[in-house]
């Protein structure tokens, strides 16, 4: 049996069983501000804090100083320090992007995993690198030839997919086909602020739990909860027409 990799997140944990497979690509989905940034970077310093597991943050999205300050924002005082000392090493969005084009840009993040060792990976975001191709064929190709070269270097990888208003798409994206598992995290409006869940809809070679449980966000990072008794994405009224 393949080895478990912990996220970090206790409560998911416990749904995935015990964890990600072992050099399985996962695909986290969201609307901005569900929190798929901070489990990146949290999955990360828990695998350098706990695991001595060394990580890559990419980002096409955020500075590393932006990453050093949202880590420290949810009490991650040592991520800076492990930044510091290469156990997590971030490639920037002005890294990524000052690169003269993309595939150099890429380049790039393959010579930094293909040099060293590294146990998990986290590219923030796909969305982002997608943009880059011409078309379905391409992006299918390149995505599947990216996710073995991770496989290929020992990776665990969380491939951030952002959705809703900034990249509006209603069909379930090819990204949700071709990656060996997908996350989603909701957010709904509340009159007091929001309610955030977490969905595990797919993990291949897995045995989990795909109900949705109540998320929250404040330090020590993510929380993932025990389902509530009663609990329901759905209004109530829409649970007293059952
Ligand atoms: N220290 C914190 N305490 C409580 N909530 C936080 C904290 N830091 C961030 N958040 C919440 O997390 C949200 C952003 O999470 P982020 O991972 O950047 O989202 P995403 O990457 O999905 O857009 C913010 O909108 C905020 O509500
Ligand atoms: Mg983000």
């Amino acid at each position: 049996m393949s080895e478990l990799v912990s996220t970090g997140v206790e409560g998911l944990d416990s749904i995935l069983t015990g964890g990600i497979t072992e050099r399985a690509t996962v695909l986290v989905s969201g609307n901005p501000g569900t929190g798929k940034s901070i489990f990146g970077i949290q999955y990360l310093h828990h695998g350098a804090m706990e695991h001595d597991e060394r990580g890559v943050y990419v980002s096409f999205e955020e500075d590393e100083g932006d990453i050093r300050e949202a880590a420290e924002s949810v009490g991650f005082d040592r991520f800076g320090d492990l930044v510091d000392d290469d156990e997590i090493v971030i490639l920037d969005k002005r890294e990524m992007l000052n690169e003269a084009n993309f595939s150099t840009a890429v380049d790039r993040l393959l010579d930094t995993i293909e040099g060293e060792s590294f146990d998990r990976l986290v590219l923030d975001s796909l969305s982002m690198f997608q943009l880059f191709f011409e078309d379905e064929h391409e992006e299918r190709t390149y995505l599947l030839k990216f996710s073995d070269i991770l496989k290929a270097n020992g990776l665990t990888s969380i491939l951030i997919n952002e959705q809703g208003a900034v990249f509006p798409d209603t069909e379930v994206g090819l990204e949700n086909f071709l990656t060996d598992g997908n996350i989603h995290f909701i957010q709904t409006p509340t009159d007091s602020g929001v309610n955030r869940y977490v969905w595990v809809a797919k993990m291949r070679k897995q045995d989990i739990d795909t109900d949705i449980f109540p998320l929250d966000i404040g330090q020590g990072g993510i929380t993932v909860h025990e389902r509530a008794a009663g609990f329901s994405m759905m209004s109530r009224t829409d649970e007293q027409s059952f």
